[in-house]
């Protein structure tokens, strides 16, 4: 996003960040244009805002029964700028609390990604009261050093808390990892602790690669090693990695798991997220023999095919006996967050998710699911028969409540040979049409939003449907699909390939049907559940 940067940054200029600024918002406590989350194009439920900018997910770590969530915000405007953490906390991933906003801009630039760790031993020193301290690991991003012509403009720093998240504390000593000078992308710390190298490991994007350094303390930091110049995508520069351990499924095998965002460069153009699977020995990050072709000369394997799931991280100190590895992503892109058709606030956040490891006939790959917690917001539920189709099965009069926050799961069976075509479509008296479907020719799955409404805003928006690959040679196809209002989240074959977009209908979508557009499918079996808002 270098070049999203400037531009950004010319229209910045002057308000560049002052403790005026920090001391407002200090006083005003809360973002102060209270939403009752009415809007059109409104997600209902995906955490947004209140109001205003936001873009990646940052800081996510849970401690004392709250999953906290913190993100990229700019509290004066619709569009990126001065980067401030905003702040949410949970009891379940679904239902949020807006908190007041974290960290600010200071002397030492604007505020860009980074991740959050509880300190449980303290190795830090910043406790207080035997609480252990929660640290924050972020890049300061220097605006005037960038303008300036400098390439040293980003760094890492910590920020410490002793009050459950409630109020941060910048440490002195920052940055903690300066730059050597001469990397302009430089940023987005990810910190884990490895227990069986008996220390904290920082994983950063540094432009065409990742950066792993090791610490004791939180504070002081060493070099590692670099990893992935010659792996994976590289059609644009990488940003906020996330590196984790991981249990293969159903067994006690232990892997090691690399998120990495790049932007451009994503599986359907734009901001995209790859991973890599192997091994992490304390010092180097390796890739996994079996997944290493999958990667090679530019190739990559995506977490998510759709064009609106970017700089997704996962959650830090989720207890032992939950266990999971739980992820959330921006749910928008660069290609165009900046202009879609939502007047006082942008973006929204992916569905939480629970990423899996599983060893399957064609090596390691990551199966993602929407997170239990969600069925709480069931309401009305539909049972759907089973029927075969060809052309068109209206549900809009059966389900008896609207598709606009909707979830549907359904079991999709073709006959091998004949060409098929078919999927879930939304649409609105206005003629407006999304489609999110299977072409079985094509060994595809797709998403079209290319008639789903407002596309203007950006010719990068609604110029083609948006295809993912068909991993499952199973020849039942299943559909787990969430529509909120303003976006649809596909997690096909028990989340082996996973596609997430939004869009922007004129007026809500109101009618749901199967469609078969050629040859016949069986459906075998579905549910369809109406979802209530996590505000009201
Ligand atoms: C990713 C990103 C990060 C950066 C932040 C700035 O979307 O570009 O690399 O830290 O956004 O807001």
């Amino acid at each position: 996003m270098n070049k999203l940067l400037t531009i950004l940054t010319a229209l910045f200029l002057g308000s560049l960040i002052c403790s005026c600024q920090e001391h407002r918002w200090a006083q005003s406590g809360k973002t102060d244009t209270a939403s009752s989350y009415n809007e059109q194009h409104r997600s209902q439920f995906h955490f947004s805002p209140e109001a205003n900018w936001m873009n990646d997910p940052n800081g996510m770590f849970f401690y004392e029964g709250e999953y906290h969530l913190f993100y990229q915000y700019y509290p004066d405007s619709t569009v990126w700028g001065p980067m401030h953490w905003g702040h949410a906390v949970s009891t379940d991933m679904v239902h949020w609390q807006h908190l007041p906003i974290a960290l600010y801009p200071d002397s030492l630039g604007f505020i860009f990604s980074g991740s959050a760790v509880v300190d449980w031993k303290n190795t830090s020193g910043l406790g207080e009261n035997a609480q252990p301290p929660i640290i924050a690991i972020f890049t300061h991003h220097d605006m005037a050093g960038e303008k300036a012509g400098r390439q040293d403009y980003q760094y890492q720093s910590i920020a410490y808390s002793n009050d459950r998240g409630r109020s941060w504390t910048k440490y002195e000593g920052n940055p903690v990892v300066p730059n050597p000078g001469n990397i302009r992308d430089f940023r987005d710390p990810k910190v884990i602790w490895d227990d069986a190298s008996n220390q904290w490991v920082m994983v950063f994007a540094a432009f065409d690669h990742i950066k792993l350094y090791g610490s004791k303390d939180l504070k002081s930091w060493t070099h590692l090693s670099d990893w992935g110049k010659e792996y994976g995508a590289h059609g644009g520069v990488w940003e906020c990695p996330d590196m984790f351990p991981i249990t293969v499924e159903g067994t006690g095998e232990k892997k090691w798991v690399l998120l990495q965002s790049l932007n451009p460069g994503g599986a359907n153009g734009g901001s995209g997220t790859q991973y890599f699977v192997g091994d992490f020995n304390g010092k180097n990050f390796t890739l996994d023999a079996a997944f290493e072709p999958l990667v090679k000369d530019g190739k990559a394997v995506w977490l998510d095919y759709g064009r609106d799931n970017y700089a997704g991280v996962t959650w830090s100190d989720i207890p032992k006996d939950d266990g999971r590895r739980l992820f959330i992503g921006w749910m928008s892109n660069w290609d165009y967050a900046t202009v879609v058709p939502t007047e006082t606030w942008r973006s929204a956040t992916t569905l939480p998710r629970e990423l899996m490891l599983k060893k399957t006939s064609e090596g390691y790959r990551i199966f993602t699911q929407p997170v239990k917690e969600l069925q709480a917001l069931r309401t009305a539920s539909h049972k759907i028969e089973r029927a075969a189709v060809a052309g068109v099965l209206d549900l809009t009069p059966q389900l008896g409540f609207s598709p606009v926050q909707m979830e549907l799961i359904l079991e999709f069976e073709y006959e091998a040979g004949v060409p098929a075509d078919f999927g879930v479509a939304l649409s609105n008296a206005k003629g407006e049409q999304y489609r999110i479907g299977f072409d079985a020719a094509a060994k595809q799955f797709y998403s079209d939003r290319t008639k789903a409404g407002h596309l203007s805003f950006s010719d990068k928006f609604g110029a083609k449907p948006h295809v993912a690959p068909r991993f499952s040679k199973d020849k039942t196809v299943r559909f787990h699909l969430f529509f909120d209002v303003a976006s649809a989240e596909l997690f096909a074959d028990d989340g082996t390939t996973v596609l997430t977009d939004i869009f922007f209908p004129g007026e809500n979508f109101n009618q749901v049907k199967i469609y078969a557009w050629k040859g016949k499918v069986k459906v075998l079996n579905g549910d369809a559940y109406s979802l209530k808002s996590i505000w009201k």
